[in-house]
């Protein structure tokens, strides 16, 4: 069977784009650079982004070009089953964090509603936890479904896999050449109107000016990293699907850069807004910026609402819009990250798409419903936070070391790349896959895992967040264990006769 492609250059760049603009951006990026040196988070964060993020995304447009394939199905032509299972870890990762992703959309869509009449009143911290989410449970307890979560979190799989069962083309491409041009339109618009009110220079100061002690902290190249991973949508087994559907004739390092910057101006624009709008609800208050900036959850959905609602004028409408951006950023990256693995196993067992929409997103959605109960943001938290750290990063690192080291395919990659491309790659790609990325992400890994051994014998600092063992257990650690485990699992079965063999794309 013909396999899938983009119908144009600019449709594989915007999908690529839309991958990389997500949540991650909106309410993750101005938080941590914020809270890792302000203005001086940014030579760590370009370090990252130039040395670590660019690189891996050409290595996996290559793999991905190359070898035509879903990531397990493009490692396996690449290495055989020795580097298959990298391919399913990671779609594996992704499907995870399909299924909590899903839910902060949801929640998103529903806020969007809510900014028309500020549904959440003056105390909306009090209305986050208690009203909408209905957190009344210890952590672990799922207690029973909140119908005000679940309802937006089917509106969002609807949408999801819909957009997915049209297709590469008609589907996935279709829906980011609409939602990006609209998620850019809209967010200029909240961004210009944030940096217009009083008080937006006072947040931008607290934002941009540079704490140079921070970077000499080792936690903040982590932090630079890590983030630099989550936001580029690299080592999610995503970028090597999407650019599996380029036709032959495709640029690859010149589309690699125009993602990767496209990514951090968004990023960058987010930052401002945000502190733009954060500075001006400090100056309201009559208090400085660092106390009124938030992090995650609480940023978008707590401190924003408090802006909207002191906001001069049309507030409802600038809330909306900012609920609105922050969904179809969300849902634009959702697409990508269930896409893995719709193609993963219509390939691996020969199924239709249809088929694997149905059963993957399908299963995908189901347990998501685990996330709309009242506990679930218990759940969601620990969850995000191993399946990121020993997830996604961890991918990262076995990801350069094997292909650069074991499998020693770096210069095929690069002649393959530079066949095709008007960038040339050189010498420096290599350094920076095999050499920086290893070593940075080697003692970021090292460190980390130490960090969480040690905790488990230290009383005093106790579990992330002072969670309980089991429940760290339970709904963390296995959690992070689970994708690797069944990603070993997946290896063992053969592949479908139609992808067992194959002609690469030279
Ligand atoms: N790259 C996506 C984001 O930033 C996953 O949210």
């Amino acid at each position: 069977m013909e396999r899938s492609q983009w119908g144009t250059r600019a449709g594989f760049i915007m999908a690529a784009v839309g991958s990389a603009v997500g949540l991650g951006n909106i309410w993750r990026f101005p938080y941590v650079a914020y809270e890792n040196g302000g203005g001086a988070f940014f030579i760590p964060y370009l370090f990252a982004l130039l040395t670590a993020g660019i690189p891996i995304l050409i290595l996996e447009f290559t793999i991905g070009h190359k070898f035509r394939g879903s990531a397990p199905l493009s490692f396996f032509r690449m290495g055989g089953k020795k580097l298959e299972w990298l391919g399913w870890w990671a779609v594996f990762v992704s499907f995870i964090i399909s299924c909590y992703y899903a839910v902060i959309i949801a929640w998103a869509m529903r806020y969007t509603i809510f900014s028309f009449n500020q549904a959440w009143g003056t105390d909306t911290e009090a209305f986050l936890f208690n009203d909408f989410l209905n957190l009344t449970v210890q952590p672990g307890q799922t207690g029973g479904i909140v119908w005000g979560v679940f309802i937006p979190l089917a509106i969002v799989w609807i949408i999801t896999l819909g957009i997915l069962l049209a297709g590469v083309k008609k589907g996935i491409e279709l829906a980011n050449r609409i939602f990006i041009p609209t998620l850019v339109v809209i967010f200029l618009i909240v961004v210009i109107r944030a940096l217009t009110l009083d008080g937006a220079a006072m947040g931008l100061d607290a934002f941009f000016k540079p704490n140079f002690e921070a970077i000499m902290d080792p936690s903040v190249w982590v932090a630079a990293y890590g983030h630099i991973f989550f936001s580029l949508s690299v080592a999610f087994a995503i970028m090597i699907t999407y650019a599996s559907y380029l036709p032959k004739k495709s640029d690859i390092t010149n589309n690699a850069f125009i993602t990767g910057f496209a990514n951090s101006a968004f990023e960058l624009l987010a930052g401002i807004g945000v502190f733009a709008a954060l500075g001006f609800m400090a100056s309201q208050q009559g208090v400085a910026v660092a106390d009124v900036a938030s992090a995650g959850v609480g940023l978008a959905f707590v401190v924003f609402p408090q802006i909207i609602n002191e906001f001069p004028g049309f507030n409802g409408l600038f809330g909306a819009l900012f609920f609105l951006s922050l969904t179809l950023a969300g849902l634009t990256s959702l697409i990508s990250i269930t896409e893995t693995y719709v193609a993963g196993i219509s390939e691996k067992f020969g199924i239709t798409r249809n088929k694997a929409v149905a059963f993957g997103g399908g299963l995908a959605a189901l347990i998501s419903i685990l996330f709309a109960t009242q506990g679930g943001l218990f759940f969601l938290d620990l969850a995000d936070y191993y399946i990121n750290q020993f997830g996604v990063a961890a991918i990262g690192l076995v990801e350069v070391v094997l292909v650069v080291w074991v499998f020693r395919k770096a210069n095929l990659l690069q002649s393959h790349a530079n066949g095709i491309s008007d960038i040339h790659l050189g010498g420096w790609w290599k350094f920076c896959l095999g050499v920086i990325t290893p070593i940075v992400l080697g003692y970021m890994m090292f460190g980390l895992l130490r960090l969480n051994i040690l905790k488990q014998f230290d009383t005093e600092t106790g579990n992330y967040e002072g969670y309980s063992n089991m429940f760290t257990l339970f709904g963390g650690v296995s959690v992070a264990l689970a994708a690797i485990v069944l990603g070993i699992l997946f290896t063992l079965g053969k592949w479908h006769k139609d992808h067992a063999q194959f002609e690469e794309n030279k």
